[in-house]
């Protein structure tokens, strides 16, 4: 099978599709330092500005994980009118007149609540009209062997196939396992609604525009000696939180490179929907309800025939064991202390919160701004 990728980023759908035998055939990324990755990475034709693509060549997948800029929750919350993620007009504009079997596209969970879910229902009004079935479903990576939590809708389109078959027929149901973590993930960036705690993984790397600075999350380790137990990963930990190789976005300063890293699909969950896409399988037979256009969108819903239904699915369509932890990553790629100046920030916004995070916690940010003196 052939693919197309539209908003290719640093290819982390097609790398993902590669694994499951699907080969790129042409990639549209505007942003040269992510143009240059995939001309060194992809034996593919490499456009520039979708706007000014006339056509796509005819393959069996296209892929779309359309600007999140105006949907996502740190974004300008602009919606599918925004400048940016509007964008997704061009994909329809190629998609429409190309013969692909199979669309899929990315985005944030976000663009299913926000502005009452006007993005979800753009897309699936869009589809629709023209005798398309949807399936869509919410993934977290966390569940995909990698040790970032990033939950994202996956949409699967189709004219003639049944795109629940792709993205419906596995799931392992939440995860009951309690483990005891030797290092855990925040924001050190938040620290007055929330801190985005994650155990045992970093929160969503996170790209964004391409103005603003891209921040690392970090990373507390239990086992960290003083003035080592609070991190910041190193970029090539970020690619392998992304399921990439390290060294995969070389060639870039580290703020452009966590950019592309924290915009990328993850490979492990675009390497699951390829394997549905070379060989469907059948879609569950869980709870389903009709859904209507008044109703809120759920995390999981398909449209075969011009019907909508809710799916009861889980964002864990499959068992995995991440090959390391934590902890082994760092070890392995590397990370550095966090600087004084970002752990006093987090620091103080902390204390000056009613947020609750343990104590030990506390503790440790505390030793390590003492690790400076
Ligand atoms: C969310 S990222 C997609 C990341 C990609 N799926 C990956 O795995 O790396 C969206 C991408 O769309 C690109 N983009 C935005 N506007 C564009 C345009 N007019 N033409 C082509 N690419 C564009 C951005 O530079 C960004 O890399």
């Amino acid at each position: 099978m052939h693919s197309v990728g539209l908003f290719a980023g640093i290819g982390g759908f097609e790398l993902g599709l590669q694994r499951a035998g699907i080969a790129p055939e042409m990639l549209c990324e505007y942003w040269e330092p992510a143009s240059e990755i995939l001309k060194a990475r992809f034996d593919a034709e490499v456009a520039g500005d979708i706007r000014e693509l006339r056509s796509i060549p005819k393959v069996d997948i296209v892929t779309a994980g359309f600007p999140c800029t105006d949907l996502s929750q740190v974004g300008r919350t602009a919606g599918i009118e925004g400048s940016e993620s509007g964008l997704v007009r061009e994909a329809f504009r190629l998609i429409d007149d190309a013969v692909s079997t199979w669309v899929v596209l990315e985005n944030v969970p976000n663009m299913l609540s926000l502005r009452g879910g006007s993005a979800m229902t753009y897309i699936a009004d869009w589809f629709e009209e023209r005798g398309w079935n949807w399936a869509y479903r919410t993934l977290d990576s966390q569940h995909f062997g990698l040790r970032q939590r990033r939950r994202r809708v996956f949409l699967v389109a189709s004219r003639s196939e049944d795109p629940r078959k792709v993205l419906f027929a596995d799931d392992a149901g939440p995860t009951t396992a309690r483990a005891n973590h030797s290092a855990y993930g925040f924001s050190w960036t938040e620290g007055n609604r929330g801190v985005g705690w994650g155990d045992g993984v970093t929160p969503t790397l996170k790209g964004g525009s391409k103005v603003g600075i891209a921040s690392p999350p970090a990373i507390w380790r239990t086992d960290g000696a003083p003035g080592h137990a609070i991190i910041r990963p190193s970029v090539r930990a970020g690619e392998r939180l992304q399921g990439l190789r390290a060294g995969w976005t070389e060639g870039s300063r580290d703020g452009v490179r966590w950019k592309m890293i924290g915009n990328a699909v993850s490979v492990p969950v675009a390497a699951w929907i390829g394997r549905g896409l070379a060989s469907p399988g059948e879609p569950l037979d869980v709870e389903r309800r009709a859904l209507h256009p008044s109703d809120r969108w759920p995390y999981a819903a398909a449209s075969i025939r011009g019907t909508r239904e809710a799916w009861s699915l889980s964002d864990r369509p499959i068992r995995t064991t991440p090959p390391s932890t934590l902890s082994a990553l760092i070890d392995r790629h590397g990370g550095s202390p966090l600087s004084f100046g970002a752990t006093s920030g987090f620091y103080s916004r902390l204390r000056a919160s009613s947020l609750r995070v343990r104590d030990d916690f506390r503790k440790a940010l505390a030793d390590h701004l003492q690790s400076f003196k």
